[in-house]
């Protein structure tokens, strides 16, 4: 069955303190919005993001990054309820099944999102939503059941009565609804509760009188419904993201020194073998491969793919680089925008000048197989080196130098025996 989805992102994210819508707050340089949108990406067929706050910013980000998405305003942002029924106009017709997610959860899996559409099927369910048990649930909407266990209603932190405030099932903010069954729901929201605002959560409510099939998919993982409201929930969710990164990578052979002191972003991939020393932070969407050591303290900054048995070492930074096998850059480098062949070696404090300030482009550095970099060398790019040239220690490359050469600029040493003394 076709599946389209709404993602809720035009609140303002008060609790943030910040002039960035909070969707836009980034774990390992990527937005929170851009994790749901990985997330839902292979599983819908259109993809509908809610805009309010900074709305400018948020489509732009979308419109650049995701093509199956499309950004719908809302203006002003009257609640969950509301948000969501602003694509009620593109949807009239539409037969299939609508997937509705908070844009604050970035922890959710795929996996996990598919097992929730099956649970949805296997019980012919109208209406479904995610809930979890939190031993404290402070904030989040309640899932209400009555006497036989059946799911009744969600009751906000805000409305809820003291016994409802015991109860600890919650509401994640993922839900999957049979849309020509639930469409109507929206034109009957109230805002008559506590916030004065139209509640998604209502929905269920509405569900049950209709006599709807609606169900709550409990998930035993409670991590992955983790919502970002503050900074310390971004750092939290930062840390648990890493750490399930880090979990899998050793389950697949790669030996990281420190656990806690090493950072890896959900899309590296990374070879059997591979030994990441402490201190090292990789962001954006990389491939590592085997028999690789990389860091102490090296930073990767997306774009990278690094092929078998190369070592990248102390304070090296890598951006937009392809490296090939047996290559080495050992201390205090930059590689950017760079090809790199096969057993090069990069001496230390070699820098590549990718940036051009008065065009504003970036430009690249190819180095060919067996090159040999002297430490302290500055390769201005556009430039290439041939296949086995060696640049002296501290040379500015300029121009394109052909095979097996030797480059160098130096200023003539000169020695002037005597000279300190003479002085004194
Ligand atoms: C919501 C749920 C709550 C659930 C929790 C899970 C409602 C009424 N409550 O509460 O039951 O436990 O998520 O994290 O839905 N948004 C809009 N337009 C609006 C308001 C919000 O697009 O007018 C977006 C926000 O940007 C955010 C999402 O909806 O991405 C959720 O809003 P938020 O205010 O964070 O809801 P919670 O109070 O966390
Ligand atoms: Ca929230």
């Amino acid at each position: 069955m076709e599946i389209k989805s709404v993602i809720m992102a035009a609140g303002k994210g008060t609790r943030m303190k910040s002039e960035t819508p909070k969707v836009l707050h980034k774990i390992f340089e990527k937005p929170l919005l851009g994790y749901i949108l990985d997330n839902v990406k292979n599983l819908t067929d259109e993809n509908f993001v809610i805009v309010g706050h900074h709305a400018d910013e948020v489509k732009a980000f979308v419109d650049k990054n995701y093509k199956n998405s499309k950004c719908v305003l809302q203006s002003p942002q009257l609640g969950t309820g509301h948000a969501v029924s602003m694509v009620c106009p593109y949807l009239e017709n539409f037969e299939g099944q609508v997937f509705i997610l908070n844009g604050d959860i970035p922890l959710i899996t795929e996996s996990t999102l598919k097992k929730f559409i099956e649970f949805h099927n296997a019980n012919n369910s109208d209406l479904t939503v995610m809930s979890t048990i939190f031993e404290n649930p402070t904030n989040y909407g309640r899932i209400i059941r009555d006497e036989n266990g059946n799911f009744k209603a969600i009751v906000e932190e805000k409305d809820t009565t003291d016994d409802e405030k015991k109860v600890k099932e919650v509401n994640a903010g993922i839900y999957l609804v049979n849309w020509a069954k639930i469409k109507s729901a929206f034109s009957h929201l109230k805002s008559n509760n506590a916030q004065g605002e139209y509640y998604l959560t209502d929905i269920v409510e509405w569900g049950k009188k209709q006599n709807l099939n609606v169900f709550a998919y409990i998930l035993e993982n409670s991590d992955e419904i983790f919502g970002i409201n503050s900074r310390k929930h971004l750092a939290e969710a930062a840390r648990i993201m890493n750490e399930r990164k880090l979990e899998e990578l050793m389950d697949n052979g790669v030996t990281i020194v420190d656990t806690s002191n090493t950072w890896i972003s959900e899309d590296t991939e990374i070879g059997q073998d591979t030994i990441i020393y402490p201190f090292t932070y990789i962001e954006g969407k990389n491939k590592i491969g085997k028999n690789c050591k990389i860091g102490p303290c090296a930073h990767l900054r997306g774009d990278v793919e690094i092929q078998d048995n190369c070592k990248i070492g102390n304070f090296v930074e890598v951006k937009k680089a392809r490296i090939g096998h047996n290559t080495n850059a050992g201390h205090l480098s930059y590689i950017g925008d760079s090809e790199l062949g096969s057993y090069v070696n990069i001496g230390a404090g070699t820098i590549t000048a990718n940036f051009d300030p008065i065009s504003r482009t970036k430009n690249k550095t190819v180095l060919k197989d067996h090159v040999k970099i002297g430490s302290n060398t500055v390769l201005v790019a556009p430039v290439e080196v041939g296949e086995g040239t060696n640049v002296g220690a501290g040379s500015v490359i300029t121009k394109n130098i052909g095979e097996w050469t030797l480059a160098l600029t130096r200023a003539p040493l000169r020695i002037i025996e005597g000279w300190v003394k003479k002085k004194n």
